[in-house]
């Protein structure tokens, strides 16, 4: 497996490819990350990897500087998943003149959800990720299930952008416990990683009412959150939405899936559960 840092590195190895697969990250790799790496073997050779923590989808006050950088352990793990090629760039790499030209998401999905409480981070996913897309002019590109919200940008990003690149979906990797993998969860105290699966528990508690007929869909999430804030969590949403448009749920919706994320002491989870409305999982 190459490691390279630079731009004419990554260009130089990749010279003459037409059939790449590509899983984009922020490193500190785990399990989830690694079977995307898996997948994306599926879809093309040689496969790459980018690790890059992109300061432009991090707001201010939000966990930059603390964001974990630990790239030989995540070269390790990428090697041992037969990953070919690893983009590793600096920031000043990546954005040698400030960014000044930035892709705009449209309003209604870069302050739905996640944006609403994350200004900015959309637009700076969709720009680092068409950069990257740029440079390593993949054949597809795969990313989690984990993150829906940013898969649906990317989704639509690609669609009206023309950009000739598979977008694959990965499922989402969880701990025994339910808790779905996540580099955040690492900041977690001893006491918060115990009770963070709760998350992931009110999700599947509003599909498992849901599936079971119950079409009260404001109570239940607000039903969800509460039982969350009395638990000492702070709710930033959780809701449920037509899991192909990721707007509200119409008559006419076959598959939902219901969001959530929510704050335990300074650590942002996120998670989600998608699943089919009369075909119980
Ligand atoms: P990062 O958070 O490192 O995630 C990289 C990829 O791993 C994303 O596609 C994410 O959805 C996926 N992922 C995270 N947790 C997962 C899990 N438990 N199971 C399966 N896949 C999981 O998402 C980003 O980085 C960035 O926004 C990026 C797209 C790289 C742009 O900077």
């Amino acid at each position: 497996m190459q490691v390279v840092h630079t731009v004419a590195d990554l260009r130089a190895a990749l010279a003459g490819q037409n059939q790449t697969a590509f899983v984009p990250t922020m490193g500190n790799l785990h399990a989830g990350h690694v079977s995307l790496v898996e997948l994306a073997k599926r879809h093309g050779r040689p496969v790459v990897a980018s690790i890059f923590v992109n300061p432009l989808q991090f707001g201010a006050g939000e966990d930059f500087e603390r964001y974990p950088r630990t790239l030989a352990a995540d070269c390790e793990k990428l090697e041992a998943a037969g990953c070919d090629l690893v983009f590793a760039p600096d920031v000043a790499e990546m954005y040698p003149v400030p960014q000044t030209y930035t892709v705009q998401v449209p309003e209604a999905m870069a302050n739905d959800l996640c944006g609403a409480f994350r200004p900015g981070h959309f637009s700076g996913v969709a720009t680092v990720v068409l950069k990257l897309f740029n440079l390593v002019q993949p054949r597809a590109a795969v990313f989690g299930s984990k993150d829906f919200q940013q898969l649906q940008v990317i989704r639509e990003l690609v669609r009206q952008f023309n950009l000739p690149i598979d977008i694959v979906a990965g499922a989402t990797l969880r701990e025994a416990d339910g808790l779905a993998l996540s580099s955040r969860n690492g900041y977690l105290s001893e006491t918060e990683r115990r009770q963070a699966p709760q998350l992931q528990r009110e999700l599947a508690a509003i599909a498992a009412a849901v599936q079971a007929g119950e079409r009260e869909f404001e109570a239940l999430c607000v039903s969800a959150g509460r039982h969350l804030n009395m638990a000492g969590w702070r709710v930033d949403y959780i809701a449920l939405r037509d899991a192909t448009t990721l707007q509200a749920p119409t008559p006419d919706s076959r598959r939902l899936v219901v969001l959530g994320a929510a704050w335990l002491g300074t650590t942002r989870l996120i998670d989600n559960l998608d699943f089919g409305l009369g075909n119980p999982a």
